[in-house]
């Protein structure tokens, strides 16, 4: 496996990048814009190629990579549902996985430092976010910072991990760079309270300034959706009111982007095909299985994902492939749900 932990120095913020083989997919955790040249050029050194960037939260200290990092290798960004975020490619909820090639990571929610606060499990490790720093714990004083919930967060769910299982937040102040469950729980002095209410009362007397990129940093991480105006100024979307009338329709394939583990979960627009985001670089062009279909049918390709930002990807590389008629679903299933768009188990 390949694992760096890469620091950003004026925040004091960690980033993982995970991979199970040189060549292989990647995954980065927690990418701060300010950096992005150089994971890129870590990631080109590795030959690795960045399929997914997660963020564990909305940060306050830091403007995320995530934007950058999708606009610069089209890759899927990833967040919890509870996220106030304008788009992310993909949400998660507690207990889902997010995969690459060779690699899987739980989500378990973990709330209290943010109301959207994730943390990631992975084997014999867990990347925690703020919700469990190295001998400290998250603020949990603003963007709906809830002391109780942390409480519950730290003691039900990240301490029921076994006591081997390594730590790794998402900052360290001090220059620690891993613990494990067990350590803190033994050495951690915020976790060595009796009972809820008296974590609640050390969390309620930190007294701590705000964050000095707060004012910034929020908005610009709220706000990580991919522009789509061009694209539709070319003609490539389709509103929901549209795609019904295409549902069924002989002459377009309905092409469902989304990961397994997603269309289980949320079911699928009746009569798609699917066919991962991931893999889509190979389908579309010349010789792939939807490249020579098209070919072959003079069918027209539509795609879809859950909220439009793999599918508006897919249009373009669709298009550079040279298949002219190829569209996306402005808005994913999402906003196909949302005008009563029907849907149907995800066959697989
Ligand atoms: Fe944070």
């Amino acid at each position: 496996m390949i694992f760096r932990q890469l620091f950003e120095s004026v925040s004091s913020t960690y980033s993982y990048l995970l991979a199970s083989r040189r060549g292989g997919e990647a995954l980065i955790i927690d990418p701060v814009l300010d950096k992005v040249e150089r994971y890129l050029q870590l990631i080109g050194e590795l030959d690795l190629r960045l399929v997914k960037a997660v963020d564990t939260h909305v940060h306050a200290d830091h403007i995320t990579g995530l934007g950058a990092l999708r606009d610069r290798t089209r890759c899927i960004t990833v967040m919890g549902e509870q996220s106030k975020v304008d788009v992310v490619s993909m949400r998660v909820a507690d207990g889902d996985s997010i995969e690459i090639e060779g690699l899987g990571l739980t989500a378990m929610y973990t709330p209290g430092h943010t109301d959207d606060s994730y943390s990631f499990v992975m084997e014999d490790r867990v990347f925690t976010g703020d919700t469990l720093l190295i001998r400290g714990t998250g603020r949990t004083d603003f963007q709906n910072g809830d002391a109780r919930a942390q409480y519950d967060s730290l003691f039900n769910k990240l301490l029921k991990l076994p006591d081997d299982t390594l730590v790794y937040p998402a900052h360290d102040y001090k220059g620690d760079t891993v613990s494990t469950i067990g350590e803190e729980r033994a050495h951690n002095p915020r976790l060595q309270v009796s009972s809820v209410d008296d974590y609640v009362a050390i969390m309620g007397n930190l007294n701590l300034a705000n964050p000095k990129m707060m004012d910034v940093a929020v908005p610009a991480n709220l706000r990580v959706g991919m522009r789509q105006e061009e694209i539709e100024a070319r003609g490539w979307s389709l509103g929901c009111d549209e795609v019904r009338n295409l549902v069924g329709d002989p002459g377009v394939i309905l092409v469902d982007l989304r990961d397994q583990a997603e269309r289980r979960r949320h079911g699928e627009i009746p009569g798609s095909v699917h066919a991962p985001y991931g893999e889509l670089g190979d389908n579309v062009g010349s010789g792939g299985l939807l490249h020579e279909l098209v070919a072959a049918t003079g069918k027209h390709l539509v795609f879809y994902c859950a909220y439009g930002e793999r599918s508006a990807m897919a249009v373009q590389m669709a298009q550079e492939a040279g298949l002219r008629d190829s569209r996306h679903i402005k808005g994913g299933l999402d906003a196909w749900k949302k005008t009563g768009g029907p849907v149907t188990p995800a066959a697989g």
